[in-house]
C-alpha cells in the first residue's frame, strides 16, 4: 500500500523535475540555444514574423508564402467578438486589472465560440477517454483566440480611457494592428519600426516549455477539459508578477526611478532592503537568458531611432549592478519593457501583450497534452499532524 511520499523525491517549486514531455520548445542554456520546434529562436526573431512562429507552433512546421497569407487573412477575419464579450466589456469598471478582464473575456469567449459544442467524436480521445474538443476544433479555436485577445485588450482600454473605437486594418499585419490598436500609431517609418520590436518581442515571448502559466493550462487541458478553460487558468497564472506581470513591474521601476542619476542608488537600497529587482533572475536560465540579449540590441536601436535613450540608460545601469552585487542577470521581461515604454504601450496593457503572443504557445501545449493526454496529478509530501483520535464537539470543551 502507498501511504506516503518519499522526501527523497522531492524538489520544492518542481525545481529541476522533468513534469511531462514536449516537442515544441527546448531550453538549453548551451549549445543549443533555445529552439521552437527546431528552430533557433535567435534566427526566428532576426528572420521570421510572428505570424509565421504561431503558425509553426500550432501546426508544427513553419508555413508555405500560401499557407502564410491564409493565416494571416484568416486571423484578420476572426478578429470580432461575441456579442456577450462586447457587453461584458461594456461593463466592467474602469478600475479593473486588464488582465482580470482578458480571463473573464477568454471564459466567455469560450461560452460563445463556434466550436463550443464540439465534443471531438471524429477526433483522437485523450488516453483517458473522456470528451473534448477535437484536435481541428482545437487548432480554429486557437486561431480565433490569437485574433480576439488583442480586440478585447483594445476595446476595453479604448472604452476605459474614453478612447474612440478603431478596428483593425487589412493592409497592417499582426504587430502592426495590434501597435495600431494599443497607440493609434500607424503607417509611418517609427510605427514601422516600432512594430518590428514589437513582434520581435511577441517571438520571444511565443513560448517557454513548462513555465508556471503553460504548466497551469496542461494540469487543467490533461482533465480533458475544453482549451478556452485551460487558457483561462494560464491567464491567471502569467498576470503574478513572478511571471508575466514582471514586465509591467519593470515599467514601474523605470519610472519610478526617473533619471539616471538615480538608478544606482534606487537598485542599492532596494538589494539593501531586499526587495526583488523585476526582470532579473529565471528559475531556469541560471547563467543568463539569450532572449533578454536579443530584445535588448533592439529596445538600443529603437531608443536611439526615437530619440529617447532615457529608459534605456537607466536599465542598463540597473542591470550593471544587478550583475555585480548578485550575479543575476535580465530575464526577457527587463528589456522588453524599455522597448514598450518608448513605444509607448499603456503600461497596464504590459501582460495583456505578453498574453497576446503567449496564447500561441499555450494552445499548441493544450492540444499537444490532449493529442498524448495522461492526467496530471503528482502527490504532495504530507507535512501535517500525526494520526490522533477523533473528539466529539462535546469533548472539545
Ligand atoms: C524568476 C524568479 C521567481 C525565480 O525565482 P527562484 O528560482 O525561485 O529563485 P530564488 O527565489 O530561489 O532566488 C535565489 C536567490 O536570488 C535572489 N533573487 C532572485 N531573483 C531576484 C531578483 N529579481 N531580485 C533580487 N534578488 C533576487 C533571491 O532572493 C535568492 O537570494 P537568497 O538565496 O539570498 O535568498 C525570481 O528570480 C524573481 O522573483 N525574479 C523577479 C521577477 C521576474 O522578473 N519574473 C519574471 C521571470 S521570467
Amino acid at each position: 500500500m502507498n501511504t506516503t511520499t518519499d522526501a527523497k523525491d522531492y524538489s520544492p517549486g518542481l525545481e529541476g523535475v522533468i513534469a511531462g514531455e514536449s516537442a515544441l520548445c527546448q531550453v538549453d542554456e548551451g549549445e543549443h540555444g533555445l529552439r521552437y520546434r527546431g528552430y533557433a529562436v535567435s534566427e526566428l526573431a532576426e528572420r521570421s514574423t510572428f505570424e509565421e512562429v504561431a503558425y509553426l507552433l500550432l501546426f508544427g512546421e513553419l508555413p508555405s508564402r500560401k499557407e502564410l497569407a491564409d493565416f494571416a487573412a484568416r486571423l484578420h477575419v476572426e478578429w470580432p467578438l461575441s456579442g456577450p464579450v462586447e457587453a461584458f466589456i461594456g461593463v466592467t469598471p474602469p478600475s479593473a486589472h486588464a488582465m482580470d478582464i482578458l480571463r473573464t473575456g477568454v471564459s466567455l469567449l469560450g461560452m460563445t465560440d463556434r466550436d463550443a459544442t464540439d465534443e471531438g467524436v471524429s477526433a483522437p480521445l485523450g488516453r483517458e477517454g473522456a470528451s473534448v474538443g477535437s484536435h481541428d476544433a482545437n487548432l480554429r479555436k486557437a486561431v480565433r483566440l490569437i485574433a480576439q485577445i488583442p480586440t478585447i485588450i483594445a476595446n476595453a482600454h479604448r472604452l476605459a480611457h474614453a478612447k474612440r473605437h478603431v478596428q483593425p486594418r487589412e493592409e497592417l499585419t499582426f504587430s502592426e494592428n495590434l501597435l495600431y490598436l494599443l497607440t493609434d500609431r500607424h503607417g509611418d517609418e517609427k510605427a514601422r519600426l516600432m512594430a518590428r520590436v514589437l513582434d520581435v518581442s511577441l517571438i520571444l515571448y511565443a513560448e517557454h516549455e513548462f513555465n508556471a502559466s503553460t504548466f497551469a493550462a496542461r494540469v487543467t487541458a490533461s482533465t480533458m477539459t475544453d482549451l478556452h478553460g485551460a487558457i483561462t487558468s494560464a491567464i491567471a497564472a502569467l498576470k503574478g508578477p513572478l511571471h508575466g506581470g514582471a514586465n509591467e513591474a519593470v515599467a514601474k521601476m523605470l519610472l519610478e526611478i526617473k533619471n539616471r542619476d538615480r538608478a544606482e542608488r534606487w537598485v542599492r537600497d532596494a538589494l539593501a532592503s531586499k526587495r526583488r529587482v523585476m526582470g532579473f533572475g529565471h528559475r531556469v536560465l541560471r547563467h543568463g537568458d539569450a532572449r533578454s540579449e536579443i530584445i535588448q540590441r533592439h529596445a538600443e536601436a529603437l531608443s536611439a531611432s526615437c530619440g529617447d535613450r532615457r529608459w534605456y540608460d537607466i536599465a542598463k545601469i540597473v542591470d550593471r549592478i544587478m550583475r555585480e552585487e548578485k550575479g543575476l542577470y535580465p530575464n526577457l521581461d527587463f528589456y522588453t519593457a524599455v522597448a514598450y515604454v518608448v513605444m509607448g504601450i499603456p503600461r497596464d496593457l504590459y501582460t495583456p501583450v505578453f498574453v497576446c503572443s503567449r496564447i500561441a504557445g499555450w494552445c499548441a501545449h493544450v492540444i499537444e497534452q490532449q493529442d498524448h493526454n495522461r492526467l496530471i496529478r503528482p502527490r504532495a509530501l504530507y507535512t501535517g499532524p500525526e494520526p490522533r483520535d477523533y473528539v466529539t464537539v462535546n469533548e472539545r470543551g
